[in-house]
């Protein structure tokens, strides 16, 4: 018997340093897509190996062609199931810093909330299963064998991981894949997640005349890039909030009525969703709950746009370039590449006359979608039911996670998403932050999930 006491063990976790350690991590400023942060992307993956060794892990650093990656793993339950957790130590920039209360790298706690980039998404998350380890560790043996895969580009699109998957494939195998970066339902409510969007990731370009003109002199006859974009992006949509790009939805996997059915019992108010936002109505496609939207279709949002006079005052001017970057979120059965090639074939057509248009494809990511009927989704439930007092939700998100779908192909591995935030977390937003309670609860969660895994498989 390696786990005496399999129930109880909130009474031995040591909150304060569970805590004190994510400040450690919280404090470095991995931003990924920052190159001025490079130093700090290894401090953090070498914080990472450090703490796992500690464990009892044999752990190491992989240089990549950009960030590292933290791999690790504790092997000594011969004949129990292989868990690999994978996490991301990269975090979002933190502009807009002004508008931080507390500064993005300098954690803090106020009511409750651990405020610091990448609280939620996903030092603490990732960390939180790291502890979980820990706290199994210090009642005797992992119920299961256990790998940790922690990358430093996940907000930038992954570009190294699949490679790294690839040449690591064997020592990378596993039974189940544990993934905790997302939000659950709602507060009360604990959640599996069966299903992430994709992503399409474009930016588009105009010209207008070889340079700024008065918009006097030149107003009423020169092209102007800025109407010009407004006018492609007015065109990609249509009044019922549909996308009118050719082919778009052809190969949506269509929501079945038994989803949209699990889904509209869901506690879910729009006034709510609303108000949380600070939005007077929810714009969206016709035809389509809020859930729907956000978890069972593609959307086409502007990201960014720019062009002309930004400064105090006005100056009158008629730019000669614009831009925009333009996502669209997928859903299964649509492919980013396709997807992507389509919205460069028809955003040239919308232009008017005197605009040349160049489209640039950035990252893209594919939709994912998991079998609900899996041995390892009732163990995530128990677990969750251990720590929160009530069965789980089962419900999809409309965040990416682009090496999700490498991970059923390269390593043919089930992944099971545990979110531990909530959407009040701030994902990317100032003022991140992750409630204690979810991070302790997490840490159980995680404790709990290897010990459920374990049962599940002896009574197989
Ligand atoms: N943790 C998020 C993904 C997420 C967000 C899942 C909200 C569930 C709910 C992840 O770090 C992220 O931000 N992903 C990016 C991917 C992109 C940079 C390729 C995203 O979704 O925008
Ligand atoms: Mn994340
Ligand atoms: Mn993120």
């Amino acid at each position: 018997m390696t786990q005496p006491s399999p129930s109880n063990l909130a009474a031995l976790l040591d909150r304060d340093s569970a805590q004190a350690e994510l400040f450690e991590l919280l404090r470095i400023p991995s931003v990924s897509s920052d190159s001025t942060r490079k130093e700090a992307m290894g401090q953090t993956a070498e914080y990472l190996r450090a703490k796992l060794a500690s464990l009892g892990f044999s752990a190491r650093v992989d240089e990549t062609p950009g960030h590292p990656v933290v791999y690790a793993e504790h092997l000594k339950a011969p004949g129990k199931p292989t868990v690999l957790v994978y996490g991301h130590y990269d975090v979002q920039p933190e502009d807009p810093v002004g508008e931080w209360v507390s500064p993005p790298f300098e954690p803090e706690v106020r009511d409750g909330r651990i405020y610091a980039r990448g609280a939620t998404d996903d030092k603490g998350q990732a960390y939180a299963h790291v502890r979980g380890a820990e706290l199994l560790l210090s009642q005797g043996e992992l119920p299961v064998n256990l790998k940790f895969l922690l990358e430093g580009e996940e907000e930038i699109g992954s570009p190294n991981l699949e490679p790294y998957l690839e040449a690591h494939k064997d020592e990378l195998k596993n039974d189940v894949i544990v993934i905790s970066d997302g939000s659950r339902f709602a507060k009360d409510v604990p959640t599996v997640t069966y299903g992430l969007r994709g992503l399409a990731y474009i930016e588009v370009r105009v010209q207008g005349a070889s340079r700024d003109l008065h918009s006097g002199s030149y107003g009423g006859a020169a092209p102007n890039p800025i109407n010009a974009l407004c006018e492609i992006i007015a065109g990609l949509k249509d009044e019922q909030g549909r996308i009118t790009v050719p082919g778009f939805y052809d190969s949506v996997i269509p929501l079945t009525e038994q989803e949209r059915e699990m889904w509209a019992d869901l506690p879910h108010s729009d006034e709510e969703f609303a108000a949380s936002i600070g939005a007077s109505a929810l714009p969206g496609e016709q035809g389509y709950s809020t859930l729907e939207r956000i978890w069972g279709r593609p959307t086409l949002d502007v990201n960014g746009i720019w062009g002309g006079f930004q400064g105090e005052g006005s100056k009158t001017v008629i730019a000669a370039k614009a831009g925009a970057k333009i996502s669209c979120r997928l859903v299964p059965g649509q492919d980013p590449a396709a997807v992507t090639k389509a919205l460069m074939d028809y955003i040239p057509t919308l232009a008017p006359k005197g605009v040349q248009v160049e489209v640039i494809d950035h990252h893209g990511g594919q939709p994912v979608k998991f079998d609900l009927d899996s041995p390892f989704i009732k163990a995530a439930d128990r677990a969750l039911e251990r720590v929160y007092g009530k069965p789980a939700a089962f419900g999809r998100t409309g965040g990416s996670i682009p090496i999700v779908a490498d991970f059923a192909r390269i390593l043919g591995a089930p992944v099971l998403l545990v979110d531990l935030g909530v959407n009040e977390d701030g994902l990317h937003s100032p003022n991140e932050s992750f409630a204690q309670e979810d991070y302790f609860n997490g840490i159980l969660t995680s404790a709990y999930l290897m010990q459920e895994i374990a049962l599940a498989s002896e009574s197989e």
